[in-house]
């Protein structure tokens, strides 16, 4: 992943630059650094750690440079270390980079240079292209980038300093992505929108294999061919101020909190009158003659797939196959016309999801997004987009962004379900308005947030857990796994109920925490009985279930009642008390909430 920035101007370059870092860190915060082009000489400060650490080391350096580039890293190639931070110089330190990618051809690159002499300092693919671009430089930096350009793999957005050229820096990318904006002050690269939304609104989105050379006062572009583009700037419409915690202690708890707002703000922009979707009208004159919809997605995206094709087959009696990105990219699903591919992100900028995409459209499938980050790349290439009105989620685990995903999935059900004469107008009016209680349920779970405290203490010393349910409560189970893990640290497994005597029961050690979601129907007997199974091998069981079920589960321990909804709805009120749960599982064990280990919000490398 990675962010990088630039900035050359009138003013001091590094409060721009630690600034852009700060707008940027939650793309990777291993460790971060910068390099400003000072006095004929290019000079690097970098370190391990998060932002605040390169600030440490920086307080005592005074640096007047007004041109420089800056990185924060998700580490790929390399030990998050100090040598392995970004910036890269080349060998005589004529250039000095930053790269967000991979490139895959690196190592046999890296032999062939060091047979011609070059010497390289870390273990990382970019400083590969800092000493090619040393290689193939002839005084003319444009031509050098292009002949990288011919010889690199993988991916990359790189900006560049050459020591020739003291005020500018060069840009391109390829995969990764790159944007560039002005304003009176000087100029700006980013890898993303953030960072230059307090400086300008009228950003200049990169193309594959173009280049930026940015100035003070102007900006030119080249194409692939290094021939001069022209290219019209996007005016960005994103809110200036930054999210702030508020008197929340984490971030995570904040967008927990804003939840109810968050999923009556999507339900009510994705409905017209009485008309759902009234953007998609072109798609809908497909759904008749589709036969097959995947929902495509990472993570918790693909959790909200897997949920939302549960539904939409039902409702819709259409094949549904949810898949993770990275499989789908790489695997044999059969894709035509007759496929809607439903790409689900909420960054809209996530590696896996957009090559996901891109493949479908090749095979000519139908796409259609669900999108948090309004002018993202996914939302850019995809033939129709959902917009979920989460607004900017800031902790790494996904919570409103996830939530609003569902919703907007569950109404997408409702509405192909109809459109296609699978339901009633009458029947699908009875599921919106069921859809439409969801926000107040939960805000009502949000209230119970004192009982998931109180269930956490399930949690407390293991350093394992489980999460079990059937048909929706699968799904759930997937998510409420993921949260754990993901910000607890606690390795957590999710399977169907129904598999665990097939092998993963011998796992089970007394005290082992079993967190059972048990909202379906029809199937509570069979999850009761799951339960009773592992019950007696020693697990402490944690119930989520509805109101409903409370006269069955009267001699049960450890409950949790979520109000009363349609079966196919509760995976979003599971969802937000499994989110509490492991909220303050992760509080009591003092892990870094909004910003988990290893981790980082946007995954822009496969
Ligand atoms: C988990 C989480 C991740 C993301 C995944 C996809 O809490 O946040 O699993 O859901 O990385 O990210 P997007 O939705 O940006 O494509």
């Amino acid at each position: 992943m990675c962010g990088i920035i630039g900035y050359t101007g009138r003013n001091k370059a590094v409060p721009y630059l630690i600034r852009g870092l700060e707008h940027l860190e939650y793309r990777g915060y291993d460790s971060s650094g910068i390099a400003v082009s000072e006095n004929g000489e290019i000079i690097t400060v970098k370190t391990s750690g998060r932002i605040k650490e390169l600030k440490n080391k920086l307080s005592g350096i005074e640096l007047r440079a007004k041109c420089g580039i800056g990185h924060t890293r998700w580490a790929t190639h390399g030990e998050p270390d100090d040598i392995n931070s970004h910036p890269h110089s080349s060998m005589s330190g004529l250039f000095t980079i930053v790269h967000n990618g991979i490139i895959e051809n690196y190592l046999p690159l890296k032999k062939e240079l060091i047979s011609e002499g070059f010497t390289f300092k870390s273990s990382t693919d970019t400083e590969v292209i800092a000493n090619l671009l040393e290689k193939y430089y002839e005084g003319d930096v444009l031509s050098a980038v292009k002949k990288c350009r011919n010889i690199l793999e993988g991916s990359y957005a790189i900006c560049i300093l050459c020591k020739d050229f003291p005020d500018v820096i060069f840009g391109t990318r390829k995969g990764s992505p790159l944007l560039c904006g002005k304003d009176r002050q000087g100029s700006f690269f980013s890898s993303d929108i953030p960072a230059l939304i307090p400086y300008t609104e009228n950003i200049f989105t990169l193309g594959e294999n173009e280049t930026a050379v940015i100035e003070k006062e102007k900006i030119c572009f080249y194409d692939s061919e290094g021939k001069k583009a022209e290219k019209t700037s996007e005016k960005i419409e994103l809110p200036r101020q930054s999210a702030e915690k508020g008197d929340f202690p984490h971030f995570m708890l904040k967008e927990i909190f804003e939840q109810p707002r968050v999923l009556k703000e999507t339900l009510d922009s994705l409905i017209s009158g009485e008309e759902l979707f009234p953007e998609l009208s072109e798609l809908k004159k497909s759904f008749f003659a589709l036969q097959k919809i995947c929902f495509v997605g990472c993570g918790s995206a693909y959790h909200a797939g897997l949920a939302a094709g549960i539904l939409t087959q039902k409702l819709g009696n259409i094949t549904c196959i949810a898949e993770t990105a990275s499989e789908f990219r790489y695997g044999n699903i059969p894709l035509d016309s007759k496929t809607l591919c439903i790409f689900i992100s909420q960054s809209g900028e996530t590696a896996d999801t957009l090559a996901a995409l891109l493949k479908a459209k090749e095979k000519k499938a139908k796409t259609l997004s669900v999108i948090n980050v309004p002018e993202s790349s996914i939302a850019r290439e995809s033939d129709s987009v959902i917009y979920t009105k989460a607004g900017p989620e800031i902790a790494v685990a996904t919570t409103k962004a996830y939530t609003a995903q569902l919703i907007s999935l569950y109404l997408f059900a409702l509405c192909f379900a109809h459109e296609r004469w699978q339901i009633k107008r009458s029947e699908r009016d009875l599921l919106l308005r069921e859809l439409r209680t969801l926000p107040e349920k939960v805000r009502k779970i949000i209230g119970q947030k004192d009982k998931a405290e109180l269930f956490s203490t399930l949690f407390d010393g293991k350093n394992e857990g489980w999460f079990i349910g059937r048909g929706n409560d699968f799904a759930a189970a997937m998510e409420g796994s993921l949260k754990m893990k993901e910000i607890s640290y606690i390795n957590t497994g999710a399977y169907p109920a129904g598999e665990l005597k097939h092998g993963t029961i011998s796992l089970l050690d007394k005290g082992t925490p079993v967190v059972t979601l048990c909202c379906e129907e029809r199937l509570f007997p069979k999850t009761f009985a799951n339960i009773k199974e592992v019950k007696a091998r020693g697990a402490k069981v944690l119930i989520l279930a509805k109101e409903s079920f409370a006269p069955s589960l009267t001699d049960e321990e450890n409950v949790f009642l979520l109000p009363d909804t349609a079966d196919e709805f509760a995976c979003l009120l599971q969802a937000v008390a499994l989110q509490l749960i492991s909220y303050y599982t992760a509080e009591k064990r003092g892990c870094d909430i909004d910003k988990p280990k290893n981790l980082a919000k946007s995954v822009t490398v496969e």
